[in-house]
């Protein structure tokens, strides 16, 4: 702030802007609406201080001159000076002023005894990792545009309590794209608009399950939703997936009375198979006798790159045993923290009540836009675009791994999704658990066996290519290939 650079040896304000340094308006970043203006002068006057910006003894301008240069009222001013000298940053003294305390606390002071919970880091999530959005900047432009338009003339209800679901426009926009897209059967009453598919699947596991309860996984499973299930006090029991998805002949006899299996059908994570229609039919028909709910978690079908996907497994149910969950995180941006889910109609109360006391609604400003970008046919030609940029993302990452480590990997170009697998060229275990360590190692590239259970492990590297430049896919491809030039068994 340009208070900052003023000369420290000059301690009255009223001085320095005589001395044409910086205008005092020019340090009140926000002042908006008259509601709001002896908070943002209290805000702003405070930062100075705190950061030492205006030293102790310093005297703050009458009230009636930042009234003036200010545009505010002098209400405002007086009510921001009170409030300093009442916290303890300004002193008044009678008949002459307000002065900077002589002893305020100043930011930086006692860090050192912060609770780590403070300083939490966003965590660096290493070369080639999973869950990076590519930004696409028509998309931008366009729910830039909608956001605007709801802001200039924001419906009422939009700032009240609402349906805990959300709002009817996103989950009827929802509702209509599932059933053309995925061949879901769902209405927009069944819906509710989530915080991504992990809270979804949060809510469905406590409405399904009770604590101590088996749920079923796949084996190897997506960490977050092996962490959601013990979170909710269940106990993950892995169910091997082969090339052809998880086997329901495999299900442990321990896990017959599981109460919930989660599965990733249409795209196996993180192995990339789907589960064919046979395996389907047949948990279905397990699910159905035992009373279990499946939890199907569709996060990237948009991203289907050779012919059209296998419509969802929900779609292929009509006894209600399937609750389906879908993301915008991966289509759109995770930052977002937008998702949907498909309740079936024995658990949908117990969700909507688990909803109702923990974050009772979604936020529902972003909601329109997004429910606009859908049905006014933005969201249509967003994923075209962004499928065929995650295609060329894959083929170019690819063309550097085959460069860099040719016949020293396997790898099988994937038909969906926005990660692929990296396999080493051996068939002895042993080799390939020690190539898996010294890779992750010495790349950073997240490996593949720590995301099994129980089961016999696959060893391999997991590479994600949304969100990435040219050069990052050389980079990690090189660096694999020093990697594996270097083991030496
Ligand atoms: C298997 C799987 N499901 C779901 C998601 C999306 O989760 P969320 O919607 O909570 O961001 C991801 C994201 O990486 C994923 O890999």
């Amino acid at each position: 702030m340009c208070i900052l650079q003023l000369d420290r040896e000059r301690t009255n304000i009223m001085d320095i802007r005589k001395t044409n340094l910086p205008d005092w308006s020019a340090l009140i970043p926000v002042l908006p609406e008259a509601g709001t203006r002896a908070g943002a002068l209290y805000d702003a006057l405070r930062r100075l201080i705190e950061t030492g910006g205006v030293p102790s003894g310093t005297k703050l301008p009458p009230t009636r001159d930042l009234m003036r240069r200010l545009k505010l009222s002098r209400a405002a001013a007086v009510a921001a000076y009170e409030r300093l000298t009442a916290e303890g940053f300004t002193e008044a003294r009678v008949g002459d002023g307000t002065y900077v305390a002589a002893a305020v606390p100043r930011m930086g002071e006692g860090q050192a005894d912060m609770p780590k919970r403070a300083l939490l880091p966003v965590r660096d999530r290493g070369p080639l990792a999973l869950g990076v959005a590519t930004p696409d900047p028509v998309t931008f432009a366009q729910f830039r545009k909608l956001l605007a338009q709801d802001l200039a003339r924001p419906p009422l209800h939009l700032f009240n309590y609402g349906d805990p679901r959300g709002g009817v426009e996103l989950r009827q926009a929802i509702a209509d794209y599932l059933s053309t897209a995925r061949g879901v059967r769902c209405s927009a009453e069944e819906i509710i608009v989530t915080a991504g598919t992990q809270q979804g699947l949060d809510l469905v596991l406590r409405a399904a399950t009770s604590p101590g309860e088996t749920v079923l996984v796949e084996d190897p499973c997506y960490p977050s939703a092996l962490a959601a299930v013990r979170q909710a006090g269940g106990v993950a029991m892995g169910v091997p997936v082969d090339e052809h998805g998880m086997d329901p002949e495999r299900i442990p006899a321990a896990g017959e009375a599981a109460k919930a299996v989660y599965i990733t059908p249409s795209h196996q994570f993180p192995l990339g198979v789907t589960m064919t229609m046979r395996r389907r039919l047949a948990l279905i028909e397990r699910a159905r006798a035992s009373g279990a709910i499946l939890i199907e978690d569709d996060y990237d079908s948009e991203f289907r790159y050779a012919g059209p996907p296998l419509a969802a497994l929900q779609g292929m149910d009509d006894s209600g045993t399937v609750a389906y969950l879908g993301t915008f995180s991966k289509v759109l941006f995770p930052g977002l923290r937008t998702g949907y889910a498909v309740l079936p109609e024995r658990i949908f109360e117990r969700v909507i009540a688990l909803r109702k006391t923990s974050d009772r609604q979604p936020p529902g400003l972003a909601e329109r836009a997004l429910a606009r970008l859908i049905s006014e046919g933005h969201f249509a030609r967003h994923i075209k675009r962004a499928r065929r940029r995650a295609e060329a993302a894959r083929d170019h990452l690819v063309y550097e791994l085959q460069a860099a480590c040719g016949a020293r990997i396997r790898l099988a170009p994937p038909e969906q999704g926005l990660h692929l697998v990296v396999r080493f060229a051996t068939d002895d275990p042993q080799r390939a658990t020690a190539l898996e360590a010294t890779c992750a190692r010495e790349t950073g590239l997240r490996p593949l066996s720590p995301m099994y259970l129980a089961g016999p492990r696959d060893y391999g590297l997991v590479l994600g290519f949304s969100g990435f430049a040219e050069e990052d896919f050389r980079k990690a491809a090189q660096a694999l290939g020093r990697a594996l030039d270097a083991y030496s068994p």
